[in-house]
């Protein structure tokens, strides 16, 4: 894919979420954007999580549940590459404390002007939202514990990159816990060419192989993509009567950057990061 076509798969998929975080579509459907925030309960959040971030930061936007691969821990420096108005960022802020750090990445203006509104709502102020792209991250080397991510990467005309930039951003021993779309087999050629169906998560999606390649080619370990096979259930209801779900399954991705983690206990935390 060419520099230009990368650039103009990015410039749908931000008029499309533009729309979303401005509220100027009632639904985005088909696809991962704009379905109810109730929806999360079944990507494995609880009632109590939907309760403890500001209002108006789930969109309902998930495929899965990074926070549960996450392991977070108090201290911890997290990254969200395409963190929409904020969801995951605010419930692994609550987890890192005070002690700790979350930045949210999102290439769409309005959508990091949305999260900001609602972070300014907390008491907590260790949450930031950058604007830029994911394959280009506004980050330092070396600077990130944890990077989460929730339907996103599958957006991205550039995967390669993605992980390239991730691998750059995290210090040794940190770690990848991610949330995504994966393509089961080939799409039928009107899905795999319905701009709608790449806004909205499916035709974007990469293999478990291909993902899997361009993880170990950057360098990760301990490489694991993990379909979910009752995804299903809810992807069937991004494009009903198409039958998506036979092509398309949510799966956690994981991995870690060679190295030692940074110690996060209370006697060491904040000593030597590698
Ligand atoms: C399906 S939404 C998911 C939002 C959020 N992770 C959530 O679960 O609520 C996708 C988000 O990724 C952002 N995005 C898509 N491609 C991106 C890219 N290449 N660089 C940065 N952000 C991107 C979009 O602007 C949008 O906010």
């Amino acid at each position: 894919m060419t520099v230009e076509t990368q650039d103009r798969v990015r410039q749908v998929v931000r008029e499309q979420y533009g729309n979303v975080a401005k509220g100027t579509t009632q639904s985005c459907a088909p696809g991962c954007c704009a379905v109810a925030p109730s929806a999360s309960l079944a990507l494995g959040y609880s009632e109590a999580d939907l309760a403890a971030v500001p209002e108006g930061s789930n969109l309902g936007l998930g495929c899965g549940n990074p926070q549960t691969l996450a392991s977070l821990r108090a201290g911890e420096t997290v990254l969200d590459l395409g963190s929409g108005a904020g969801f995951d960022c605010f419930l692994a802020a609550n987890q890192v404390g005070a002690t700790g750090k979350v930045i949210g990445v999102d290439m769409t203006a309005e959508m990091v002007s949305k999260a900001r509104e609602n972070a300014a709502r907390l008491e907590q102020r260790n949450v930031e939202f950058r604007l830029g792209e994911i394959e280009h991250l506004p980050l330092e080397d070396r600077s990130v514990d944890v990077i989460l991510s929730n339907c996103v990467i599958n957006l991205s005309p550039d995967k390669p990159a993605v992980f390239r930039e991730a691998f750059r951003v995290l210090r040794s021993g940190g770690r990848l816990a991610i949330s995504d779309v994966v393509r089961l087999g080939e799409l039928p050629e009107a899905l795999a060419q319905d701009v709608s169906a790449l806004t909205g998560c499916v035709a974007g999606a990469a293999s478990v192989q291909d993902l899997e390649r361009f993880l170990t080619e950057v360098g990760f370990e301990g490489v694991r993509v993990e379909v979910n096979q009752a995804s299903k259930e809810f992807i069937r209801d991004w494009m009903p009567g198409s039958g998506v779900e036979e092509f398309v399954a949510s799966a956690s991705i994981q991995a870690t950057k060679p190295g030692e983690a940074k110690c996060c206990e209370p006697s060491c935390c904040g000593g030597t990061k590698a």
